[in-house]
């Protein structure tokens, strides 16, 4: 018997609520392969600002490096809003991604056919097909960059700075890369390269380690018309790379096209086998706790964890047809449901995939 040890965040909000579905699926499906799963459940985010006084406690990172995976559910919430800016929740999800050097994040959006009508764009767009791969560099850029106050003119001013070296640049670039290569071997490098020099820095590393992939296509977009793009023509793009804050805004954007932010899981990788997996939507705290939740996001996120982190990605197939039938069956949760499908709550939606592994 295979045995793994995972770091179980649920954090704050419908993190909780969806993390208790999503256990529960990992279990039966490790059953299934003969492995045991020990999870240790950790806090991060507000509910560890009310327990510890922290967002992010150093129990939580160091019992994460010890794990082989890292299952995370959302953080943050109106209670915290007011906190300065390194004491609220979402420190804690960059504390952790920096903490754990997760520098690629993978944050696939794709259209099932059952779900077409749930997305906004008009059908003759969402016919040609959504299926993209964002590839977002987690670590770097602004979210890190200094940051601080000072007087400027006599005015009270606030700035972050945008910075990459070439060496960050390449990493991430070799992931686009190397995903493009087991998908449709397209590159869409976005950037601001008109106005920002970080984003010239960008531009000219990923075309050398473009160099290093003859059989992928790569093309540029800056980032304001990749925002218009997406929405005019999604089934243009295969893989988009892309820094930490444009990578934010466009995999929402992304999520959108497809239906729901509810349906997309996200992976944080890097070099070794080990990751974190984390659904992309926030904590929704106005439906917290209320059953009504779509878990699906975050069951697809432990279905990532099986395949990059535990090497079974037989198991993680597994996971995604038992949705997959779930949905083609008729439930939704409300955030996907349309007239004549069968509502659902996030535990009903939870036992269902449950009984289809
Ligand atoms: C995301 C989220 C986070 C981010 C927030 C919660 C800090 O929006 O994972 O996309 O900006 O990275
Ligand atoms: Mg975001």
């Amino acid at each position: 018997m295979k045995e793994f040890k995972i770091a179980v965040i649920p954090g704050d909000g419908i993190g909780v609520d969806i993390t208790e579905q999503a256990l529960k699926v990992m279990e039966k499906v490790a059953a299934k392969y003969d492995t045991k799963l020990n999870f240790t459940e950790l806090k991060a985010g507000g509910c560890a600002i009310d327990a510890f006084g922290t967002p992010l406690p150093t129990e939580t990172l160091e019992e994460c490096k010890k794990s082989d995976a890292v299952l995370l559910g959302a953080v943050g919430g109106p209670k915290w809003d007011t906190l300065p800016g390194d004491q609220r929740p979402e420190k804690a999800l960059l504390g952790l991604r920096g903490g754990l050097g997760l520098y690629a994040n993978l944050r696939p959006a794709k259209v099932y056919d059952v779900l077409k009508s749930a997305s906004p764009l008009k059908d003759s767009i969402i016919e040609k097909g959504v299926d993209l791969l964002v590839v977002r560099e987690l670590v770097g850029g602004i979210y890190f960059g200094e940051r601080g106050r000072r007087t400027v003119d006599g005015l009270n001013a606030a700035y972050d700075t945008e910075q990459y070296n070439v060496e960050e640049i390449k990493r991430i670039a070799h992931v686009a890369f190397k995903s493009a290569m087991k998908r449709n071997k397209k590159v869409t490098s976005v950037d601001k390269a008109n106005i920002l020099e970080a984003s010239r820095l960008w531009r000219e590393t990923v075309i050398e380690v473009s160099k290093e992939y003859p059989e992928v296509e790569l093309n540029h977009l800056y980032v304001d018309n990749t925002a218009m793009q997406l929405v005019k023509d999604p089934s243009q793009f295969d893989v988009i790379l892309t820094n930490n804050i444009f990578g934010d805004i466009l995999s929402d954007e992304a999520s959108m096209i497809t239906g729901s932010i509810g349906m997309l899981a996200s992976s944080s990788l890097r070099e070794d086998s080990f990751g974190m997996y984390e659904p992309i939507h926030g904590s929704a705290p106005d439906i917290a706790g209320m059953d009504l939740a779509n878990p699906l996001a975050q069951i697809l996120s432990a279905a990532m964890l099986f395949e990059y982190s535990l090497g079974m990605a037989e198991a993680a197939r597994d996971i995604e047809a038992a949705i997959e039938r779930v949905l083609n069956n008729g439930y939704r949760t409300g955030d996907i449901y349309t007239e004549g499908m069968k509502k659902v709550g996030t535990k009903e939606m939870g036992a269902l995939v449950l009984a289809e592994i």
